[in-house]
């Protein structure tokens, strides 16, 4: 059994699964809603350790998981857990601008794989760090884009990568939400443009929420305070020619989704529907997809390709190296709208 350790245990790091009907499900079971969850459903990886500053979340995990895992280890210190555990996998699951110390950490401290939730970081100087790390000692670095273990995305991907289509022009994503904060709930979206588009932006503008004139870096909380941040409107143009259009904002209600522009057809996709629309002699026709299933989808593909990597090599579908790709993006949207909502070319020439 590959031993695994968590750092950072609010839902996403410590929940048990919904048990509710609605509940979807995979081949293993119910899917997991958390990196607790998914180490357990996983038959190769055992929880040895978490940790968390506050002692309170410690007990309340000690309550949830007692019965499966008995003689866990708990710390208030994550440089303690590593040098004592020497876990093979380490999940970093604290606040978006947290992540890159305990990364490094965790590959300085002999970890062969790291799963880190999204965003990478905040910093490019954060992001560069991490990756570095996780080189120089032979770690594995996955970022938790969810998105990319999903059966509905993973679908949609190959639809267009299929040509049935032809060929991808333009993109647009929508995102409105209470939290439609740029850093914490963009990150998807910006990420899942690139996944889609399987390539690199080359150039970006963007507007920011009102309200937000001097906020050319991050500054938010680590996704707390949706004020902390801004939603924004915006562009990207990536390096295979095609176009993106990007728009969020703050509303009381929630609702996300992309449409995808071929030159035969249009595909709509949401976490919930994936719809194509071919032109026909009378109209438009619209046809309902079903996601080709996934026995591990979610946090338990996340962590199942990890074990797969480690075990037998090959390519990791979410890496630090296109994490790094999102967080370069929403660096470069607030440089756009700091300096007049001008056009950013990519790489960025240096962080502000
Ligand atoms: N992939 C997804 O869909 C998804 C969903 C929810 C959250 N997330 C991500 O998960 C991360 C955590 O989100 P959150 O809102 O639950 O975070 P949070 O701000 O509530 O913090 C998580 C925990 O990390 C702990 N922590 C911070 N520094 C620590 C340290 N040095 N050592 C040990 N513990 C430490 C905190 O005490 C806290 O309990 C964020 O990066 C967020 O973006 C991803």
């Amino acid at each position: 059994m590959l031993r695994a350790a968590i750092i950072g245990l609010t839902n996403i790091g410590a929940q048990r699964a919904n048990a509710s009907a609605q509940a979807a499900r995979s081949a293993y079971g119910l899917i997991p809603q958390s990196h607790a969850a998914a180490y357990h459903q996983h038959p190769r990886t055992e929880l040895v350790a978490v940790c968390d500053l506050r002692p309170e979340l410690l007990d309340r995990f000690r309550h949830t998981w007692q019965d499966i895992w008995p003689n866990l280890r708990y710390y208030t210190d994550a440089e303690a857990l590593l040098a004592a555990e020497q876990p093979d996998l380490v999940s970093i699951v604290t606040p978006d601008h947290l992540h890159a110390g305990l990364t490094v950490a965790a590959a300085q401290g002999g970890a062969r794989a790291i799963l880190c939730e999204k965003p990478l970081a905040t910093t490019l100087a954060d992001a560069d760090r991490m990756i570095a790390a996780a080189a120089a000692h032979g770690a594995l670095l996955s970022v938790e884009h969810t998105r990319r273990w999903q059966p509905i995305y993973r679908t949609a991907r190959d639809l267009l990568r299929s040509g049935e289509l032809g060929a991808l022009r333009s993109m647009t994503t929508s995102m409105f939400s209470p939290r439609a904060m740029l850093f914490r709930n963009g990150a998807h979206m910006v990420d899942m443009l690139h996944f889609l588009a399987g390539s690199e932006a080359r150039w970006v503008w963007a507007e920011l929420e009102a309200g937000y004139e001097g906020y050319d870096h991050y500054r938010g909380d680590g996704g707390h305070d949706p004020a902390s941040e801004p939603a924004a409107a915006g562009y990207l143009h990536f390096a295979n020619g095609v176009r993106a259009h990007y728009e969020s904002a703050k509303t009381p209600y929630t609702d996300a989704q992309f449409t995808l522009t071929c030159d035969h057809g249009r595909v709509e996709l949401s976490d919930q529907t994936l719809t194509v629309v071919r032109p026909t002699a009378v109209g438009l026709e619209r046809t309902p997809v079903t996601p080709t299933p996934m026995a591990m989808p979610g946090l338990l593909g996340a962590v199942d390709e990890l074990v797969q990597v480690m075990e037998h090599g090959g390519e990791l579908v979410s890496s630090g190296h296109s994490a790094r790709q999102t967080v370069e993006v929403l660096l470069a949207m607030l440089r756009s709208h700091a300096q007049g909502n001008v056009r950013v070319n990519l790489p960025l020439s240096e962080e502000k």
